[in-house]
């Protein structure tokens, strides 16, 4: 089990470009296999989340080629073109693997069986399974199918459209539904409270779907084909450039440029709330890529002051709420964030896991049932911290530890490599 050990930052300088978006990695793997055409991938995120996608798509009878770091080729076989996999698809840590995946099998003429590592198999599948049964998929599991392993007999030609009004934004329910949308005869509508991440909707487009939007919400008409575009480039994560923003909130002197980020309006909540903070955020070179707006981002220190974030803003930041303490902590003032319960079922309960380890490093955090109390202090306290198999709150605890007085641990850290494989070394450059 590794340790990552944190000294107090001098100031965090210089460039870099975070890896490739993980909610656009595994969207691009799958959507590539069930277009008529081959797609080469650029930017592709090789973390264990998003290999494990891939490694399920190959198990579907499709052929994905690594040409080179971050550079897939996928040989599409169309939307009827997957085949029965022999063996059980294990999506590891990744609830976006296993959801997305799970839609797509739920339209499917065979059966199938996803399953995950510890972590992912106490997180909440009813969200997924009870819609996709409507849509005619045949899915048992454990609990009666609320938690994973799933079985999945899918639909096939008697896959039937659906109305669904989601009590939750979750752009992973409404991606299920979508997918399994594609097999259906007529229309799908899925209705959110809040707008969540619109990545597939984008890239269904991209694969030359039609997928209609009005308000909260999304329609896709089933049986369009999808068709490959030659290359699909996939920007750096905002939610990995998430740890350098902050880091450069919270260490005077810092001063960082982090080049080609994805800034989808539905993504870039963290740049919205650290603003509102006081940060000093400047976008530059605005561009697309693949239907989904990049840009540079520029970020200077500035102490912060507290916040409120709550309602329709929470979608937006909801995997940067860990980082985000991180600068309330440090920050002058209260902040507070509500309305933010689902932290409870992500990689690990973020409300909890968070607090306990600021409150280890000495700042003053109170949990909400639905989110945090956190009122700044001038400085925390370097401290032996625990990942909780979380490669968020892992990262998250870094940052705090170049902002804190003494030295700090990070424990089990290997778990930042589902989702950012080099964070270590790319944090040391910039920090000392
Ligand atoms: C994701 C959606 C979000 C997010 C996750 C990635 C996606 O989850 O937390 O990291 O790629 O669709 P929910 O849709 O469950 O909120």
């Amino acid at each position: 089990m590794a340790d990552l050990v944190i000294d107090p930052s001098p100031g965090v300088t210089g460039e870099l470009t975070p890896p490739g978006d993980k909610s656009l990695s595994h969207r691009a793997v799958m959507f590539a296999a069930i277009a008529e055409g081959n797609t080469e991938i650029t930017g592709f995120l090789a973390g264990e989340d998003t290999l494990n996608t891939a490694k399920a798509v190959r198990m579907l009878g499709i052929t994905v080629e690594e040409k080179g770091p971050g550079r897939l080729v996928v040989y599409g076989k169309g939307l009827n073109g997957l085949s029965e996999p022999a063996g059980v698809l294990d999506l590891g840590n990744s609830g976006t693997g296993m959801r997305l995946l799970a839609g797509l099998l739920a339209g499917q003429d065979f059966y199938s069986v996803l399953t995950g590592d510890q972590y992912l198999v106490k997180r909440p599948m009813g969200r997924i399974v009870e819609p996709l049964r409507a849509m005619g998929a045949v899915i048992d599991g454990r609990s009666g199918g609320r938690f994973a392993p799933l079985a999945i007999r899918g639909a096939g030609k008697s896959a039937k459209p659906l109305s669904f009004k989601s009590p939750i934004a979750s752009a992973q329910v409404k991606s299920a539904i979508m997918l399994c949308g594609l097999y259906a005869d007529g229309v799908t509508t899925i209705t959110e409270p809040h707008k969540s991440r619109d990545h597939t909707e984008r890239m269904l487009r991209f694969f030359g779907a039609a997928v209609t939007e009005e308000g909260l919400q999304v329609s896709i008409k089933g049986k369009q084909p999808l068709r490959a575009q030659g290359t699909l480039e996939i920007p750096a994560d905002i939610s990995s450039a998430a740890f350098f923003m902050v880091a450069a909130c919270v260490v005077p002197g810092s001063d960082i440029l982090i080049k080609n980020v994805g800034v989808n309006p539905t993504r870039t909540g963290i740049i919205d709330v650290l603003t509102s903070m006081g940060a000093d955020i400047l976008f530059q070179s605005p561009r697309e890529q693949a239907g989904e707006p990049v840009a540079d981002i520029r970020v200077r220190y500035r102490r912060l002051h507290g916040a409120t974030v709550q309602g329709g803003s929470i979608p937006r930041c909801i995997d940067e709420i860990p980082v985000i303490a991180v600068a309330a902590a440090t920050a002058t003032g209260m902040t507070v964030i509500k309305d933010a319960a689902e932290l409870r079922v992500k990689e690990s309960d973020r409300i909890a896991t968070m607090a306990t380890e600021l409150q280890n490093m000495g700042a003053d955090v109170r949990e909400r049932a639905d989110g945090m109390e956190i009122t700044g202090r001038e400085r925390l306290k370097g401290a032996t911290c625990e990942s909780h198999g979380d490669h968020r709150i892992a990262m998250s605890l870094a940052v705090a530890g170049l902002a804190a007085a003494g030295q700090t641990v990070v424990r089990d850290a290997e778990w930042i490599d589902t989702s950012f494989p080099g964070f270590e070394r790319m944090l040391k450059q910039l920090a000392y």
